[in-house]
């Protein structure tokens, strides 16, 4: 398809490919939201499974600022291996998290695969004027992160039963813990820029927020991550992406200091559902973090600050 059939001129798009979502004008007052997401399963669970993937789909209508309405459920079944009460409890796991935030599922598709896979299309609301976006962090700017990092090592430790049932529980919690309540902790203060830490890890997803003009340093010992997501990047017992990305990643980035390779896997590994990567004007920082903390999202951290730009695009220190 030629790249312009991907573009529009239509006033009413807002935010075009590029961001987390899509953002549609309605009216003076009111713009949708949309995204799709679907994933392969990252837990035995079929009822986990689904309560991860809804919570990673929503994820991208909360980065934009806005609140989820309506969903769709995606689900590719394979039909050898998975039963239908599985599939069915896929989709409970997955209501669950829709009614959480307050949206509904109007319906859904499935369709019979190799592979299992189950996501959602979401619908949000916000209001055209007042939105956020990926890009937009100032110099200055304070960055905060909402989730603790390392979630793809331990799923893939879990796949080998490597992972204590204490250890994948606390992981399973992070990955279905919805990012609405960041979002709205997040909404009263000064947010420059915003998005979701997924499969690209978060150098990955920290460059696309990354625009000519400035630079991004974070702090290794400020990074919350799974403590036990270490060990097991320190036998090598990490996810195929986390190696692919920090292959692909890891030229924009600078190291002011040295870390051991189980240390900078951390950095790329890609996560499912994983935080908000906000950036905050930098005299709101600690009220928000606050505000994060309170809301539930007690592994929140600032881990860093935008600076102008720099010979790297992130500097790790
Ligand atoms: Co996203
Ligand atoms: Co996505």
């Amino acid at each position: 398809m030629p790249s312009n059939l991907l573009r529009s001129d239509d006033q009413s798009v807002l935010v075009g490919i590029g961001d987390d979502a899509g953002v549609y004008k309605l009216s003076d007052e009111i713009a949708i939201v949309q995204t799709a997401d679907f994933i392969t399963p990252v837990v035995d669970d079929p009822l986990e499974f689904g309560r991860i993937a809804a919570a990673n789909a929503l994820s991208d209508v909360f980065t934009m600022g806005a609140e989820a309405k309506t969903a769709l459920a995606l689900a590719m079944r394979d039909f050898e291996h998975v039963s239908l009460e599985a599939l069915r409890e896929v989709m409970i796991g997955g209501a669950e998290k829709i009614k959480e935030c307050g949206a509904v599922l109007l319906g859904g598709h499935t369709v019979d695969d190799l592979e299992m896979k189950y996501g959602l299309s979401v619908t949000g609301v916000v209001n055209p004027r007042r939105f956020w976006r990926n890009q937009g962090a100032q110099t200055g700017d304070k960055l905060i992160l909402t989730k603790p990092l390392g979630m793809g090592i331990i799923t893939t430790a879990a796949k080998s039963d490597m992972v204590s049932k204490v250890a994948l529980n606390e992981a399973i919690g992070f990955m279905s813990r919805l990012n609405l309540y960041a979002m709205r902790a997040a909404l009263p203060f000064a947010i420059r820029a915003c998005t979701d830490i997924t499969g690209f890890g978060l150098i990955g997803h920290a460059l696309e927020m990354i625009r000519d003009e400035i630079s991004y340093e974070i702090a290794y010992e400020k990074l919350p991550y799974l403590r036990a997501a270490l060990s097991f990047a320190s036998i090598k017992v990490a996810p195929g992406g986390a190696y692919k990305n920090r292959d692909y990643f890891k030229p924009s980035v600078k190291f002011a200091k040295t870390l051991k390779s189980e240390e900078e896997l951390i950095l790329f590994d890609p996560q499912t559902s994983g935080g908000l990567l906000i950036a905050v004007a930098s005299d709101q920082a600690e009220q928000c973090l606050d505000a994060l903390k309170k809301a539930g999202d007690e592994k929140a951290a600032i881990i860093g600050s935008v600076r102008d730009r720099g010979e790297a695009r992130i500097v790790i220190g």
